[in-house]
């Protein structure tokens, strides 16, 4: 059964909005995505019928918001296959998913170890294994990719060394849309003994996901790249790695026992989860995953490649338009450079036409200068795209091309 797309793009409040004096054409859903009914009713629900604080009050609501922030907890681990529930810990966003890692792992990184990163990786995962490195004076390996924006894998496999300690990677690339092979690294870098990262901000939202299967030790993502609220993220990481590790931030909710002179910590995974957490944005997310969890992945998957697919076709026809990123396993994302004319002014001349795209180097400034390019602009396509909605991209460009000739 295919996707039914008007019923879905019904479900979205904003999707009927005008933008400058035009229907809004949303196509920038790499950067967030928009949020359906159904989590904007959750947490509506939730600061309407049972806001209270989570794990310590003696009354009915805290016992109530307690059972409903718990049975995300589940709701995510059954996304994901986490063994365990307690596997999956709450953050704001991938970002500091990322750091959460960094500050288990850095204190154990030394000088000799090597951290592997890609050439495509967003500021995110770069930047904070760059600088974990600075610190433990690890060295910094960075796998190149081919000018398609494909990961060079066999460079992959020849930078891994005995003294690989971390492999950070994407999933996908968010600047390109590029789908890493991150089972077949994943596995090579493990017979290496190191650990492995996931950066999953792109790929959450496109497929099922399963870390078991993928076999890393920590997965990452945001939940409004999901349709979740902001604020709200995941780590997922191994019970054995996550529960060996010093504790992150400290305060209320992940201690045991504290006197004066000293403190104990408590369990996983409330020993990486200090202070109030962010409830209703938990409670989101797990509305989120319900929602999307109705519609069948093969059927998403199929949908977003007929928009990619016929968005490529329009940017092939379309003068002076460069494709940057063409590897052939691609999520639905269409990044270009038009000849003669600034990114930041495509945007601006498709957002007067209601078209929604995003431009700039897209948290990838190396990847920019790597491609060397100043940076592209962005269509980032999702389930509640249609095939009208890109024709209106391309007679946006077009005019914008007219403009700026
Ligand atoms: C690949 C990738 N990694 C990390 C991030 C950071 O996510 P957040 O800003 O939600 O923490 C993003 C956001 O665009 C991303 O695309």
């Amino acid at each position: 059964m295919s996707l039914d797309v008007a019923s879905v793009r019904a479900q979205f409040p904003i999707l009927s909005r005008q933008v400058n004096g035009q229907p809004l054409v949303y196509l920038d859903n790499a950067a967030t995505t928009q949020k359906p009914q159904a989590v904007i009713d959750a947490l509506v629900d939730y600061y309407t019928q049972c806001n209270s604080n989570v794990h310590r009050g003696a009354h009915f609501l805290s016992d109530e918001a307690t059972k409903r922030y718990e049975n995300a907890r589940a709701t995510v681990a059954h996304y994901i296959n986490a063994s365990r529930n307690e596997e999956v810990i709450w953050t704001s966003g991938t970002t500091e998913g990322i750091n959460l890692v960094a500050n288990g792992v850095a204190q154990r990184l030394k000088p000799g170890d090597e951290v592997m990163v890609t050439e495509m990786e967003h500021h995110a995962d770069l930047v904070t294994w760059q600088q974990a490195c600075k610190r433990s004076g690890a060295t910094l390996k960075i796998v190149p990719i081919h000018d398609s924006g494909e990961l060079n894998v066999d460079a992959f496999h020849e930078l891994l060394s005995d003294n690989t300690a971390f492999v950070a990677m994407p999933h996908v690339s968010n600047a390109l849309g590029t789908i890493n092979p991150i089972k077949q690294l994943t596995a090579a870098a493990k017979a290496k003994g190191a650990l492995v990262l996931i950066d999953g901000a792109q790929g959450v939202a496109h497929g099922a996901i399963d870390v078991q299967d993928i076999g890393c030790d920590f997965y990452a993502f945001s939940g409004h790249k999901l349709f979740g609220p902001t604020g709200i993220g995941v780590l997922w990481g191994r019970y054995e790695v996550l529960n060996d590790w010093p504790v992150w931030l400290v305060g209320g909710e992940m201690i045991a026992t504290v006197t004066y002179q000293n403190s104990t910590w408590g369990e996983l995974p409330n020993r990486l989860e200090a202070g109030t957490p962010n409830i209703a944005g938990v409670i989101g997310l797990a509305a989120a995953i319900e929602w999307l969890s109705q519609f069948n992945a093969a059927d998403i998957w199929a949908h977003e490649q007929a928009l990619l697919t016929r968005a490529t076709e329009l940017a092939e026809q379309t003068e002076g338009l460069k494709i940057i990123g063409t590897a052939p396993n691609k999520i639905g994302v269409l990044s270009f450079v038009i000849d003669g004319s600034h990114p930041a002014d495509i945007g601006f001349i498709l957002d007067k036409q209601g078209v929604a795209i995003r431009t700039g180097d897209h948290c990838a400034q190396p990847l920019m200068k790597r491609l060397n390019v100043p940076g592209t602009a962005r269509a980032s396509f999702t389930l509640y795209n249609t095939l009208d909605e890109v024709e209106t991209l391309f007679k946006a460009i077009n005019k914008a091309r007219m403009m700026l000739a």
